[in-house]
């Protein structure tokens, strides 16, 4: 009799941008030496595959025609956000920027596309295993995860943090815009009717307003060190 097939364990951690979930995330995955997926980074690929093909962001068909066509390819890094290429071009850059955000946050809204990219973010769950970050990884994409984390902090202070991010980048922004981008997503992602960002009933929430990054490291190491295979 052939052994049941393994699945790989699930550390999803959830949450609005700028509550420090990717870097979090990738310190976790590293610390475990297990993979990592950046779903925000599909949907913005996604979001720019869109505006790069002119295609009209609220036709639900053609956007998850492109999500399931479009040929975006990841390559994870461990150390940095993931590289992200569309066809022959290198997006890795474009993908962060606001307005790939916008249109990632809109794209995101349609059912179809989230369905389109459902598949592509589980073959993600190989061994030894996964940290998944988003915002419907613990409730939608992996509902059976071993350990779920729902992350938030203020909008203020997400707004400081990107403000910070970009000018690292030498992008420059104005924070009160900032924060009302921040706080308009927020809401268009916590009210959608698909895949609203909402802690899954089972996670465990962690407010990093006033915590360092090594803090929150920390706590959700101390939760995973159970799942060490
Ligand atoms: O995490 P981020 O800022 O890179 O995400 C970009 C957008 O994609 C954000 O508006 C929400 C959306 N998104 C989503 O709807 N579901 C996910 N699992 C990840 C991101």
């Amino acid at each position: 009799m052939s052994p049941l097939p393994q699945t790989a364990p699930v550390i999803t951690i959830d949450g609005p941008s700028g509550s420090g979930k990717g870097t979090i995330s990738r310190a976790v995955a590293r610390a475990l030496g297990w993979h990592f997926l950046d779903s925000g980074a599909l949907y913005r690929a996604v979001g720019v595959a869109a505006v790069r093909s002119g295609a009209d962001l609220a036709d639900e068909q053609a956007l998850a025609r492109l999500a399931l066509d479009a040929d975006i390819r990841f390559e994870d890094r461990i150390d940095s956000e993931p590289h992200v290429w569309l066809g022959e071009g290198d997006i890795s850059a474009d993908i962060r920027t606001e307005e790939a955000g916008q249109a990632a946050s809109k794209v995101a809204a349609q059912p179809a596309v989230r369905a389109a990219l459902l598949a592509k973010q589980r073959a993600f769950q190989v061994a030894p295993g996964l940290v998944a970050d988003g915002r419907d990884m613990g409730t939608i994409v992996f509902p059976e995860a071993e350990l779920k984390v729902f992350l938030t902090a203020s909008a203020a202070e997400r707004a400081r943090r990107r403000h910070k991010q970009l000018s690292e980048k030498g992008i420059t922004a104005i924070l009160p815009a900032l924060l009302r981008e921040i706080e308009e997503r927020d809401l268009r992602d916590r009210t959608r009717s698909v895949a609203p960002l909402v802690p899954a009933h089972d996670a465990r929430t962690i407010d990093s307003t006033t915590q360092s990054i090594d803090d929150v490291v920390a706590i959700v190491f101390a939760w995973a060190a159970p799942l060490k295979r």
